[in-house]
């Protein structure tokens, strides 16, 4: 009986991999889609101005249209700016309407954090206040975002770059009441974690005790720099053990419900990283998901 128990608990605890392209290097496409089952597609990178306009490049999407079956699309939003105060990125919602209208894809999502003040980019994203007026302006744009698309749509936790404004809420508990509330389903990215860790003393243990760890659909693992002391959220390395270790847990006590792990890695770092070395860590990463 028990082994049964054990094995059906495996089972469930099997996620895909996915990893992202942002178009214009086919032989990386090649490289990376044996590996995976998802791929995830950044708008803002695939994006190219054209008459005043911030358009989808005709290339890339047919880039991408020619996948088909081989690996579902989601997409994975930077600009969006869910968390500003007044207002969020129109230009970014015209990009996932082209998008959408052009490919199907399994979910889309975006960073729980803001990159506009007042109309002016900040040229980072930082994290939201955890106020109760915040929770209220995010849950409700969230809840016009599921209406006006029909899919699911994810959030994810993003670093700490500067001490958190006092609030109502602990992180895991302002995801909580989001969740609780609008019904979307979260991205836990290990390595931010960890660097949360490290530059402000954050607990892991305590935040992942008090996340509902069920509505967790998708981890994303990475591999950074420590610059001055402080971990940075670059996505330019091969993933730590640690942050492997981490996002397993995660997905071990996310009762079935994370789906997919994305080995996250920005298109300036593939020189660096070598076709090669990408390969060997998504077959590693799948193996060890897969199991
Ligand atoms: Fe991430």
């Amino acid at each position: 009986m028990a082994t049964s128990v054990n094995s059906a608990q495996r089972e469930t605890n099997k996620c895909a991999m996915g990893a992202p392209y942002d178009g214009r290097d086919p032989d990386l496409l090649d490289r990376i889609l044996p590996h995976v089952d998802y791929v995830e597609v950044t708008l803002e990178t695939i994006s190219e101005v054209k008459d005043d306009d911030i358009v989808l490049s005709e290339d890339v999407m047919s880039e991408l249209k020619n996948i088909g079956k081989a690996a579902k699309i989601i997409v994975h939003g930077v600009s969006l700016s869910i968390g500003s105060h007044d207002g969020w990125s129109t230009s970014y919602l015209r990009l996932l309407d082209s998008f959408l209208d052009q490919i199907d894809v399994a979910w889309h999502s975006e960073h729980l954090g803001y990159t506009k003040v007042d109309g002016e980019h900040l040229g980072i994203m930082l994290a939201m206040p955890k106020t109760d007026e915040a929770l209220d302006m995010v849950c409700e744009r969230v809840s016009a975002i599921q209406q006006r698309y029909g899919l699911p749509f994810l959030l994810e936790n993003i670093v700490h770059v500067i001490p958190d404004f006092p609030g109502d809420y602990s992180d895991a508990g302002f995801l909580n009441a989001l969740v609780d509330r609008t019904g979307c389903r979260l991205i836990l990215d290990a390595y931010n974690l960890e660097c949360d860790a490290h530059n402000q003393g954050f607990s892991i243990p305590d935040f992942l005790d008090e996340l509902k760890l069920e509505n967790v659909r998708e981890l994303h693992v990475a591999g950074g720099v420590e610059h001055n002391g402080f971990l940075l959220d670059v996505h330019s390395q091969l993933t730590r053990d640690s942050t492997v270790q981490l996002a397993r847990q995660v997905v071990n006590r996310a009762a079935g419900n994370a789906k997919v792990v994305v080995y996250e890695f920005m298109a300036e770092a593939v020189p660096g990283l070598g076709y090669d070395n990408i390969e060997t860590e998504l077959a590693r990463l799948r193996a060890t998901f897969a199991s």
